[in-house]
């Protein structure tokens, strides 16, 4: 469903981020993309909804090379993929309910079914008690889960999570694993980039690893079989 050919990507400043990577992603699949900092698992990421541009290779997205897709079709692509931060990027402005909104309102859905349909989302991260709350009063985990369901809300059938665990104690970081594994398990291709090799072989999934933007061989799960 979504094949990296040859990808290369450098910077303005001339720094390669990625070099010469191939990766084939199958729909339904939940992969963990792993490597040191500095490595291209955000360049990686932020390539697939047109974040940044390769500078070369190919990208094919449901068969349309993406890499050639004009500005305009850009916001199309975009709300097909939900994108996780590691520092969230919620809005503290307004109450938690209103940023899990904000992607549906911006796709001019009426605001009453804006509203049920964040409410649903939130529910699944089990924050629905707290869709009136201020975002700065919830805790990490709570701000991080908050960002997964503003990143479903619109149920696009790509997740992209960067770091999603990245601020959070083991258990929470488990918790937000399993989270994002659920919304797998009913579809959604999803892409979780993260320096816990620890906790990503623990769900027994596919692992790919970067180093200085070259893709090692693909890391073998960890079947808990020795
Ligand atoms: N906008 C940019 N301009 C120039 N260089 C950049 C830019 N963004 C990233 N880089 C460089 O590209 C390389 C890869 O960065 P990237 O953010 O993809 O790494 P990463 O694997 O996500 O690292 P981390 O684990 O720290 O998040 C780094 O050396 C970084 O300094
Ligand atoms: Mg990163």
């Amino acid at each position: 469903m979504l094949q990296f050919i040859n990808v290369s990507k450098r910077y303005a400043n001339g720094h390669e981020a990625l070099n010469n990577v191939s990766l084939n992603i199958s729909r339904g699949e939940l992969i963990f993309l792993s490597g040191h900092s500095g490595a291209g698992k955000s360049t990686l990421l932020k390539l697939i909804p047109i974040l940044e541009r390769p500078t070369q290779g190919d990208i094919i997205l449901d068969g349309a090379n993406i890499v050639r897709m004009k500005k305009y079709y850009i916001p199309l692509l975009r709300r097909n993929i939900g994108m996780v931060f590691q520092d969230h990027h919620l809005l503290f402005d307004r109450p938690v309910i209103n940023n899990v909104m904000l992607p549906l309102e911006i796709s001019g859905m009426d605001r009453k079914e804006c509203r049920k349909r964040a409410q649903a989302a939130l529910d699944k991260v089990g924050l629905l008690n707290k869709q009136n709350c201020d975002p700065i009063t919830l805790s990490t985990g709570e701000q991080q889960r908050v960002g997964i369901a503003r990143a479903v809300v619109n149920r696009p059938p790509i997740l992209l999570a960067d770091e999603p665990t990245g601020n959070l104690d083991p258990k929470l970081s488990q918790e937000i694993m399993n989270l994002l594994s659920q919304f797998n398990s009913v579809g959604v291709t999803a892409i979780i980039a993260t320096h816990d090799i620890r906790l990503a072989r623990k769900m027994h999934r596919r692992m790919v690893v970067l180093h200085q933007g070259k893709l090692l061989e693909a890391d073998i799960a960890d079947t808990g079989h020795g």
